[in-house]
């Protein structure tokens, strides 16, 4: 069967090499010339472990090819999976744009009947949208063809993209007719080990399944985040909590390690997403727009901290801030909505000289902080990064600064703060005292 993937961003690009991976024909389409050009030599613009030499594997086996040109992908595929992005817009609603141009090209050049998918989280409907652009374009064409909608949204997360693809704990087909049914129960049925569980549900329920699933973990986080700030209040350690919840079986210790607040590609936009949705429908989302208030309080939170610690009545004027980590996440580039981001503005603000070092934010960061650019400098590695300090953040949970020399930083600083927003080295939390004046979360 051939599968057709439109968007080759994080999510299109690891659904079509996944599906090479699986024994399928792709062929993944990206207005962006460049990084198709870059694509097709084996050049994958983003960071995400493993996936390149399993690219160049089946550009060798041809299992997989790129192009720019919409009409090729149609005509060459059976399934089209939508994966284009859908950025929040400013009232926190998805900005469906991208998928409705899609929709209306795929009606243009349709020409026999194909399964359209969306792989892109979308709001809950929008299956029926695209129903609709699609059917239009056709009749305005005369023409009578067939298709079907489906959605499939995605779970993985970054930074173990390819692992969460090709060992899913579950499959979600969204589908109106028995004949994508069986196609898709086709298509993900030929996993060689470990078939997860396929379920078959309406594209509604599918649509929303993608939200409610991140809207929970989100909620979960904020959950944990507001323990930790009373813990340290009343002299309780989050971790413990944590994972004492955990070992209850109806909570599960994941998604419960404190931090300085979620960020990435789908939490934020997606838990706004679904309040936008709610209030279509004249439903509040109580409980989500909490988490959400939750996350911003922590970030300002982070920034207090250590504007109290270095402040001299909140003015951090002068002060030297490392910064270890800038993407929302270990082993990612990702950038988007990143706390680090949030949190670094607030401290210059205060008056804050940044010193920041990521293994692979630096070059995302330099263009979402380029109005900070005076204020920030950007250096080679954790111990370039803590010359002349007075504070240390640890502010993304990177395995290379679990590592790291912690008296060489001490050496290198000139005073001795050291915030550990992740609780990287809580358990060493003695050690850390004796050289550091040291913060961890929550403890
Ligand atoms: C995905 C999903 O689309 C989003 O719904 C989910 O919530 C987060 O992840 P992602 O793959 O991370 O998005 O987005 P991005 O990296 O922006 O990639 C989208 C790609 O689609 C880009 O390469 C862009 O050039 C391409 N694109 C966009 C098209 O090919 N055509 C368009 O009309 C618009
Ligand atoms: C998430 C979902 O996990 C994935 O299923 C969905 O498809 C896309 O969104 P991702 O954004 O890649 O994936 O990363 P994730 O590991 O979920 O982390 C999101 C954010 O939450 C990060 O900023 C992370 O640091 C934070 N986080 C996560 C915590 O602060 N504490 C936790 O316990 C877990």
């Amino acid at each position: 069967m051939n599968i057709g993937v439109i968007g080759t961003g994080y999510v299109g690009l690891v659904q079509g090499i996944v599906m090479a991976q699986m024994g399928l024909n792709v062929m993944c389409m990206d207005v962006d010339k460049k990084k198709i050009n870059d694509l097709k030599n084996g050049i994958v613009p983003i960071y995400e472990p493993g996936l390149k030499e399993l690219l160049d594997h089946h550009l060798e086996t041809k299992r997989i090819d790129f192009t720019t040109d919409m009409a090729e992908i149609i005509n060459f595929s059976t399934v089209l999976f939508i994966a284009v992005g859908t950025p929040a817009n400013e009232d926190g609603s998805a900005d469906l744009e991208y998928v409705e141009n899609v929709a209306h090209e795929i009606g243009k050049l349709i020409n026999n009947y194909k399964v359209i998918v969306t792989k892109s989280t979308v709001p809950v409907g929008t299956g029926k949208i695209i129903k609709g652009i699609i059917r239009k374009e056709i009749e305005a064409r005369n023409c009578e063809i067939d298709f079907d909608i489906v959605s499939n949204p995605e779970f993985l997360r970054e930074g173990k993209a390819l692992q969460d693809c090709l060992n899913p704990n579950r499959i979600v087909i969204g589908c109106e007719t028995e004949k994508a049914k069986e196609i898709m129960n086709d298509i993900y049925g030929s996993f060689n080990t470990n078939q997860p569980p396929i379920v078959n549900t309406n594209i509604e329920t599918s649509e929303m399944i993608k939200y409610a699933s991140n809207a929970f973990l989100a909620v979960k986080i904020s959950f944990i985040n507001e323990m930790a700030l009373l813990s340290e209040k009343v002299g309780a350690d989050v971790q413990t909590i944590a994972r004492v919840m955990g070992m209850d079986g109806r909570i599960s210790p994941k998604f419960l390690h404190a931090g300085p607040g979620y960020g990435g590609s789908c939490f934020p936009k997606d838990t706004k997403a679904i309040v936008s949705i709610a209030k279509n429908y004249g439903e509040s989302m109580l409980v989500i727009d909490a988490a959400i208030k939750a996350n911003e309080k922590q970030k300002n939170k982070m920034v207090e901290k250590v504007i109290d610690k270095l402040g001299v009545e909140n003015n951090i004027n002068g002060r030297v801030i490392g910064i270890l980590g800038l993407s929302f996440k270990p082993e990612t580039d990702d950038m988007r909505d990143a706390p680090s981001i949030d949190i670094i503005k607030g401290l210059i603000k205060a008056g804050a000289q940044i010193q920041a070092y990521c293994p692979k934010g630096i070059k995302e960061s330099k263009w979402r902080l380029i109005d900070y650019d005076a204020s920030i400098k950007y250096m080679n590695d954790e111990y370039e990064c803590s010359k002349g300090c007075d504070a240390m953040i640890l502010m993304t949970e990177w395995s290379q600064f679990r590592g790291m020399d912690i008296n060489r930083i001490k050496n290198n600083m000139k005073n001795n703060y050291f915030f550990d927003f992740r609780g990287v080295f809580s358990k060493k939390k003695e050690l850390m005292e004796s050289i550091f004046d040291y913060y961890t979360i929550g403890n």
